[in-house]
């Protein structure tokens, strides 16, 4: 099989770079290791930004979104018990996040690609990446005891973190910076109404809380907890408890439980690999650099990655202009360290670590203080929150 561009990884990255290439005309192929119910059973972002929006929209995938999705023009920040707001409309001069689910967007690509006939493979076997420093790359997979080989002119590499595309990068040609945090995210969905119209992030001498929502009848939220923690050992009782614990008085009064319909822990990871490119190898997204989520930021950094590489490929293929790829890495990573740095930064102001000081309690208290007290950080926040521009 022969096509212009290989994509590895059928999240939500690699979706919306196949659909976007397919509408300009350029041939790829999408190989996804897992079911396409699994894909979509992984509860994930819930916060997008206006840039992912517009890609979505070029995509011609953005309609469900527009009509479902739920315009957010602030949030609130829960300081030990008190809550204070964040106007990110005021403050990002006029801007918002859509909250829309990251498992509707995976949806509504998927049914984008059906509806031109993308190829899209599932349950893909053994993927491996050959000769991308040649002009000829391949990639080959098995399906049963097939072997099937796909040649290509660029492979892009969007399998996610735990994907085989970086790690086919050679060694010593690449550097990766990481840190992992002392703790985990335990998240749960519920079908109970949200407790409250815009999320609310809570530091809490308990812990990190949030409460997020996918629709107005559907809740997510998160507890920050240690790294050994298993999912068995929190019952929904326990959790809701626990919860309850860390949010402002009046707002657990006001919170609505119910069963949980999804339960998981998700460790925390600051993460980057660099270069992004490796001959006609492209990383993407959460193969190439992971966020913490507390600045919901993770798949909006991919979007930005796949609008660099898709107007990269098609200047390639339109104009035989190979500068936008030999300037992604360079340009892909500028942006990624900046939802680094901002990922790092909310991160380390609302969650509770273990090894921190009183000094450093100190310090994160008064952080918070003059956060409030200074139009100019709250621009800050806002517009870093909103999504930088690509
Ligand atoms: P993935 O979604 O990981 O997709 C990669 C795909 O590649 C997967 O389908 C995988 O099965 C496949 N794959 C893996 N290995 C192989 C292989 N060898 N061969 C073929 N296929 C393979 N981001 C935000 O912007 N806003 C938020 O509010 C937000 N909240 C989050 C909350 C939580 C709890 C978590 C965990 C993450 C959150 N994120 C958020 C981050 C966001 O979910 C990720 O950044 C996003 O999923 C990245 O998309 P991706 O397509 O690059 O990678
Ligand atoms: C979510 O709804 O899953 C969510 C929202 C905001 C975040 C992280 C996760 O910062």
């Amino acid at each position: 099989m022969k096509v212009q561009v290989c994509i590895i990884g059928g999240g939500p990255s690699g979706l919306l770079l196949s659909q976007l290439l397919h509408l300009k005309g350029v041939d790829t192929i999408v190989l996804e290791k897992h079911s396409r119910e699994y894909v979509l059973g992984r509860i994930r972002a819930g916060v997008l930004e206006h840039g992912f929006a517009a890609l979505m929209r070029e995509a011609r995938s953005g309609e469900r979104m527009d009509r479902e999705g739920e315009i957010h023009e602030g949030f609130f920040i829960s300081r030990d018990g008190v809550l204070s707001r964040v106007d990110l409309h005021k403050y990002s001069g006029g801007n918002s996040v859509i909250v829309y689910g990251q498992t509707e967007v995976t949806r509504d690509l998927y049914d984008a690609r059906d509806r031109l006939k993308g190829a899209v493979e599932h349950n893909v076997e053994d993927v491996q990446i050959h000769d991308v420093k040649s002009d000829a790359p391949f990639v080959t997979y098995r399906r049963g005891d097939e072997i099937v080989r796909v040649d290509c002119d660029y492979v892009v590499g969007a399998d996610g973190f735990h994907g085989v595309s970086r790690k086919s990068i050679p060694k010593e040609v690449l550097r990766e910076y990481e840190r992992i945090y002392p703790f985990g995210w335990l998240g749960v969905l519920s079908r109970t109404k949200p407790v409250s119209p815009e999320l609310i992030y809570c530091k809490h001498e308990r812990g990190f809380a949030l409460c997020s929502m996918r629709s107005q009848v559907l809740s997510r939220y998160y507890i920050q907890v240690p790294l050994d923690d298993r999912v068995e050992d929190w019952s929904d009782e326990s959790f809701w408890a626990e919860l309850k614990r860390r949010l402002p008085e009046k707002v657990a009064g006001d919170l609505v439980t119910g069963p949980s319909i999804e339960k998981s822990i998700a460790p925390l990871r600051s993460f980057v690999a660099e270069p992004m490119r490796y001959g006609r190898l492209f990383l993407a997204g959460d193969a190439a650099h992971i966020v913490p989520p507390t600045g919901a930021r993770g798949l909006n950094s991919a979007a930005s990655d796949v609008y660099y590489l898709y107007h990269a490929l098609i200047d390639h293929y339109q104009k035989s202009d190979d500068a936008g790829l030999d300037a992604y890495s360079q340009k892909g990573l500028a942006r990624v360290w900046k939802a680094q740095r901002f990922s790092w930064w909310m991160t380390t102001l609302l969650h509770k670590f273990p090894e921190n000081t009183p000094y450093e309690n100190k310090l994160r208290e008064t952080e918070l203080d003059y956060l409030f007290s200074s139009e100019k950080a709250l621009g800050s926040l806002a517009e870093n929150y909103v999504g930088l521009p690509f």
